[in-house]
């Protein structure tokens, strides 16, 4: 398929299943979460309406206690493993997973509104973004220490990067499921997590499930409980956003709630900051350890108020020299760390959404420049590329799935950004 705005937009309708949009055709049948709010967000540039109800559908798998899952099973498919009957949550109607994925909800509803929603629309969703942001402090910080957990690798939607390998040492294989996986009947299996991975991932499904998906349980049981630096990041800038949502469609205790969040998460993410490497990192909530593998993650704290200038000056410096050696920004993974894989996953390959929101951060920070640089990379590697699932950082090429419903997001709403400038310059 050739790559144009109009083929961007061809490939958002033909991933439309009727309100809501599947990442890819086959590898991903259903709804994703982080997924659909970038999608959300790139329906924004072209049709409110649709980018409303992409949020309400997946609101519609929101939990009574404000959780999001990160799957919304709205129709059945076989072409996926983990289906429904792993999962086994409560929830019905839609059934859904019982893990999260980040939170970009309310940033990409912030986007929406931003382009002239329907105000009573936005209004119900920035309820249930309220409730999510109220679920992740309970649930997921439950001590207060102003840093969420994330208690399953597929959380930190960076699914297989190395600095999970530490903490799943801790982490089982399933005996009690089968693994019928079905990712690597679509995309070559190099490019994909091991199967010895998948026993661990599924180990923890099969954990919490039988911990009946109750989250004091879950933290209480779990061998893996990580403060991924990526999960802060955009959920400190989805505070922010809500902030402002709240100013606008909530009352003032509620914006101060927000803001008393934003400002204790907006302390604590300055922890994770690693002087040698030059770069944020997540740290393994069990043992301590920072998980200290460089890559793209490590640079979303941009998004935040949290660099200072000497920190957002080593950020980009970091960035510009793997620029200047011939490397496509910004790989999940540096070239020339140990597990570094250029095709494989999180382990190497560069996608398209971290980019955005990087190249976001540094706009933030007064290095437009870069992000404008890092924009046009961006859209080169999908140009060349196609609207594939993720790019090899040495050579460009496409990896993984193809027709990617959040690649055409992200070439939309860069293509979007490039006009405003160009009519501001
Ligand atoms: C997968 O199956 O690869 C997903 O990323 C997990 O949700």
């Amino acid at each position: 398929m050739s790559v144009s705005i109009d083929t961007a937009r061809a490939l958002l309708a033909n991933n439309d299943r009727g309100g809501y949009t599947v990442p890819t055709e086959g590898l991903y049948p259903f709804q994703w979460n982080w997924d659909s709010a970038f999608v959300a967000w790139g329906f924004a540039t072209h049709d409110i309406d649709r980018a409303l109800a992409e949020l309400e559908a997946l609101a519609r798998g929101q939990w009574d206690d404000g959780f999001l899952p990160h799957i919304v099973f709205h129709a059945d498919a076989d072409s996926y493993f983990p289906g429904p009957e792993v999962w086994r949550t409560p929830k019905a109607h839609p059934r859904t997973s019982g893990i999260t994925q980040p939170p970009v909800f309310a940033t990409a509803l912030r986007a929406i509104e931003e382009r002239g929603a329907d105000r009573a629309r936005v209004a119900a969703l920035y309820r249930v973004a309220l409730a999510n942001h109220r679920w992740w402090a309970a649930a997921r910080d439950p001590l207060g220490t102003g840093l969420v957990a994330i208690l399953h690798n597929w959380e930190s939607g960076r699914d297989n990067h190395p600095s999970w390998d530490g903490p799943f040492e801790r982490v089982a294989e399933t005996t009690t499921t089968t693994i019928r996986r079905r990712d690597t009947g679509h995309v070559d299996a190099a490019m994909r997590p091991t199967d010895a991975e998948y026993r661990r991932y599924i180990h923890l499904v099969d954990r919490y499930a039988a911990l009946g998906w109750d989250p004091a349980r879950l933290w209480a049981d779990t061998p893996f409980k990580v403060a991924d630096v990526g999960v802060n990041a955009i959920l400190i800038a989805a505070e922010a956003d809500l902030a402002i949502l709240a100013g606008r469609h909530g009352t003032p205790a509620e914006r101060q709630e927000i803001e008393a969040r934003h400002r204790r998460m907006t302390a604590a993410i300055g922890g994770l900051w690693h002087e040698g490497l030059g770069q944020y990192v997540s740290r393994d909530l069990i043992s301590g350890a920072p998980l200290d593998t460089p890559g793209s993650g490590g640079f979303l704290p941009l998004l935040t108020d949290a660099p200072d200038g000497e920190r957002i000056r080593r950020l980009a410096t970091t960035i510009e020299a793997l620029m200047a050696e011939g490397v496509q920004p910004v790989p999940s993974t540096f070239p020339g760390a140990a597990r570094f894989d250029a095709r494989r996953y999180w382990r190497g390959p560069v996608w398209a959404v971290v980019n955005w929101m990087i190249a976001r951060g540094f706009d933030r920070h007064g290095r437009g420049d870069l992000g404008a640089r890092i924009d046009a990379a961006t859209a080169a590697l999908i140009e060349r590329g196609g609207f594939a699932e993720n790019f090899d950082p040495l050579t460009g090429e496409g990896l993984g799935g193809v027709a990617f419903s959040w690649t055409a997001a992200i070439y939309l709403l860069i293509a979007e950004r490039r006009r405003r400038m160009a009519r501001v310059a």
